[in-house]
């Protein structure tokens, strides 16, 4: 494994990740092949643009889609790619329910096209980026195990799924070198402001209501997106080909508490908390057990809270960021969502 093609590199996980793996090993090549769509950014990457210039051959970026053969086809040969390690997808739930189409592209079909592309080229191994919502909403205590069936919710999830089986079936048919990872919620640097977080940590820097769907009761797995790369790493060089590894903290946290320590990490007022209408079919909890991956020697490094409040100052301290992005196509995307919801009272 030298040659990598990170499919969305360009965006949050991705771009953390090529950070990461760039800074690690000091041999390793990574071409980042990206679309750009809404939240492919450059600014995701700059610091690694800047570094790696346009002559240094462990750097190298590609704007194209997954879901075009001939553009996966001659990346690969391009770049004498062995290793695909797949970010590439439409990724918000909101988004999902309200235009599904994409999502099935990309994720479904794109995951395909990249699938074939690797058993065509014969390369090393190819690893899909998954997620806990394949397992669906889960209940009692229960921590999703790595053999459990699944049984996605959302457009999102049910497209996520769909690529994880396939890529399965890449294995099981054609001897693919497979492995799948599947992460809980990230948060850190470079997440793009729909997902709660940053959403309300920028809305909270400018006293804008926090919308809190429903209760704020649901239950979510908050890890530190460079606990999850580190995963993601030792699945690449310690994980079982055909095998599936969660990544996670193995807790979970209610929505209502991640909120009231970012309001305190910013010294804001609780007063800021709008319970709003809920998100149709929304998953009350997710949680992961995470003790096949601990046993090949990884742990995560950050408690929730730790998480949550190093996220909230790394957007305090880098507005050039997020302001570029909530001014522009977001502000129709934030009217469509939120414009005509309702405030409820949850009690
Ligand atoms: P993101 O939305 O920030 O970035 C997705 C990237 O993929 C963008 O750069 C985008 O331009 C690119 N992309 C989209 N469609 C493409 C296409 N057709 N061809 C090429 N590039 C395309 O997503 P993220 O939050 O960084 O998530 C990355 C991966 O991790 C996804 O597969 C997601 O399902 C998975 N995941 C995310 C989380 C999370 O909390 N964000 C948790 C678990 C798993
Ligand atoms: P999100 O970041 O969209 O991730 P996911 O739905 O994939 O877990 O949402 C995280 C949690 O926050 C989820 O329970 C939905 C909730 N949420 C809100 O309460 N308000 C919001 O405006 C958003 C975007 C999410």
């Amino acid at each position: 494994m030298k040659n990598i093609m990170v499919t969305g590199g360009a965006g949050f996980i991705g771009s953390n990740f090529v950070r990461y793996m760039l800074g690690k090993y000091p041999d390793y090549r990574i071409l980042v092949y990206d679309k750009m769509t809404y939240a492919g950014n450059p600014d995701n990457l700059l610091d690694v643009t800047a570094m790696y210039g346009a002559d240094d051959p462990r750097f190298d970026f590609v704007k194209a889609d997954i879901c075009d053969a001939n553009a996966v086809a001659d990346a690969i040969t391009r770049f004498s790619i062995d290793t695909i390690v797949n970010f590439a997808a439409e990724t918000h739930v909101d988004r999902s329910i309200m235009d599904p189409d994409a999502f099935i592209q990309t994720d479904v079909y794109g995951t395909y096209v990249l699938l074939e592309a690797a058993r065509r080229h014969g390369l090393e191994r190819y690893h899909q980026i998954s997620t806990d919502e394949v397992y669906g909403h889960i209940h009692g205590d229960h921590r999703s195990v790595e053999t459990d069936a699944v049984a996605p919710r959302s457009p999102y999830a049910a497209s996520k799924t769909s690529g994880d089986l396939m890529a399965v079936a890449y294995y099981v048919t054609y001897g693919l070198p497979v492995t799948i990872s599947r992460g809980a919620n990230n948060i850190g640097p470079y997440q793009y402001p729909e997902k709660v977080i940053p959403l309300f940590v920028t809305n909270a820097i400018d006293d804008i209501p926090l919308p809190v769907y429903g209760d704020g009761k649901q239950r979510r797995d908050y890890q530190y997106v460079l606990d999850h790369c580190e995963g993601i790493d030792v699945v690449l060089h310690r994980g079982q080909i055909g095998e599936t590894y969660n990544i996670g903290t193995g807790g979970e946290m209610e929505n209502l508490r991640m909120v009231e320590i970012l309001l305190d990490e910013l010294g804001k007022p609780p007063s800021l908390i709008r319970h709003v209408e809920d998100r149709p079919g929304h998953d009350r909890r997710y949680c992961l057990n995470v003790d096949k991956l601990k046993a090949l020697g990884w742990e995560p490094r950050h408690s929730h809270e730790e998480a949550i409040r190093k996220t909230v100052r790394w957007y305090v301290d880098n507005e050039w960021w997020w302001r570029k992005i909530k001014s522009g196509e977001f502000k129709e995307y934030y009217k469509r969502l939120y414009g005509d919801r309702k405030v409820i009272n949850p009690a």
